[in-house]
This record gives C-alpha cells, sequence and structure tokens, in this order.
C-alpha cells in the first residue's frame, strides 16, 4: 500500500478547494496510489462532490469521540459520513501544540472514528528539543502507546521541526522512527514534514515509510500529483 495524503490545514475556502479537485481529477496520478485530501470542514461537502466517481478519497482534519452531543465547535463522524467523507486526521501536531489534543484525547477520536467506520490517520512526533534530549523513542511510544492497530488505522511521524519549515528528516532518520513504531503497532505508516515532489521519491524508497502526508505541496495541483508520481518511480 502507499498512501499520499494532502493535508490542506486552514487555506481553502468552497470554491477553492471545489476548483483544485476538479483540477486534480485530470492529473496524471497513478492507479496504485491511494490519493487523500484533507479539507476544512466548510470545504468537505464540495471536495466530495467534486472528486465524486474517482478513487481519491476525501478526509477530515479532525473528528469528535461522540456521536452528537454538547459539544460546541466540534463535528462527529455521524455528520461526516453523511457528506460522504471517508475518514479523518486526529492529533496533528497543530492541533496537540494550539489545540490542548492530548494523547488521551487523540485516542479517543481514534478509537470512536475507527468504530464508527472512518478510516483514520493519527499523527504523532517529536518537537526539536525532544529529540536533542535524546527523547525522541520515549515520545513516540507514549504518543502510541494507547493505540491499537486497526485495518483502518494509518499512523504518521511528522517531526514537528520538519512541520513547514523545510527541514526534512532524512530518509535514514525517518525510517528509524518508522521501524521502532512499527515495532510497536504494526499498521502503515505515513512520513510527514516538509516533503517535496524533490524529496518525495527517496523518502518513500526508504523499506517502513509507506506513504506520506503532504502540507504546503499539497495546495498546488502539480506539485501535490507530482509527489504522488514519486511514490511509484
Ligand atoms: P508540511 O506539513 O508538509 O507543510 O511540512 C505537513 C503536515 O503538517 O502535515
Amino acid at each position: 500500500m502507499t498512501l499520499i495524503a494532502g493535508n490542506w490545514k486552514m487555506y481553502k475556502g468552497p470554491a477553492e478547494a471545489a476548483a483544485f479537485c476538479r483540477e486534480l481529477r485530470q492529473a496524471d496520478l497513478p492507479a496504485d496510489v491511494d490519493v487523500v485530501v484533507c479539507p476544512s470542514f466548510t470545504s468537505l461537502a464540495e471536495a466530495v462532490q467534486a472528486l465524486a466517481g474517482t478513487e481519491i478519497g476525501v478526509f477530515a482534519q479532525n473528528c469528535h469521540w461522540a456521536a452528537e452531543g454538547a459539544f460546541t465547535g466540534e463535528v462527529s463522524a455521524p455528520m461526516l459520513q453523511e457528506l460522504g467523507v471517508y475518514g479523518t486526521l486526529v492529533g496533528h501536531s497543530e492541533r496537540r501544540q494550539w489545540f490542548g489534543e492530548t494523547d488521551e484525547l487523540v485516542a479517543r477520536r481514534v478509537h470512536a472514528c475507527l468504530e464508527a467506520g472512518l478510516h483514520v490517520i493519527a499523527c504523532v512526533g517529536e518537537t526539536e528539543e525532544e529529540r536533542e534530549a535524546g527523547a525522541t523513542h520515549k515520545v513516540l511510544r507514549r504518543q502510541v502507546a494507547s493505540l491499537e492497530a486497526d485495518d483502518n488505522l494509518v499512523i504518521a511521524y511528522e517531526p514537528i521541526w520538519a512541520i513547514g519549515t523545510g527541514r526534512t528528516a532524512t530518509p535514514e532518520m525517518a525510517e528509524e522512527a518508522h521501524q521502532s513504531i512499527k515495532e510497536l503497532i504494526d499498521v502503515p505508516m505515513l512520513y510527514g514534514g516538509s516533503v517535496k515532489p524533490e524529496n518525495a521519491a527517496e523518502l518513500l524508497a526508504q523499506p517502513s515509510i509507506d506513504g506520506a502526508l503532504v502540507g504546503g505541496a499539497s495546495l498546488d495541483v502539480a506539485s501535490f500529483a507530482a509527489i504522488c508520481g514519486a511514490a511509484v518511480s
């Protein structure tokens, strides 16, 4: 399995999302690579509509653990499924850093989303200070400790110091982190953090890297399609 997921973060409203997806439909994407886009909540319906009848999946960027309830500002799995959304990111480092997501909340979201039938990309990764202190493995172990393997679960390793910084982990660093996580939980693993068309092939050639979670470089159809293409070469 090779999966390339584009995390749009808080970019692209409904009109831009629809235009992007219409263009992506026309792009030359490899048949044996699973391709997913993760628009913001307001753009999900347009993305689903614009990609209808294609193999390209639409994922949300977050999802609550309850099916419904008094949780102002949150969105549930059944609400996403009603729109035709196929899966969701959970525990992205920006959620952890800015919105108080803890390992426990992440695990709750992951578990409930899987139960509801959504596919899940759960994100983990260490900060620069943690890496420098030699704590990378300890942090990754803690982050995956509350997750259980599931056919619909994928883990994305995203070292926080590599996200949006242009500083990619070396293929060897990423491979080592992936191997250490796979010893704990046997699920496919994506690398994320400044993945670009120029570095994607080398990263994706590593045996324990099963795909990529792409932020900035997924916002442009040509560069996103080039990364999907690099997954087979
Ligand atoms: P980046 O973001 O590719 O812009 O570094 C990756 C992510 O945050 O998922």
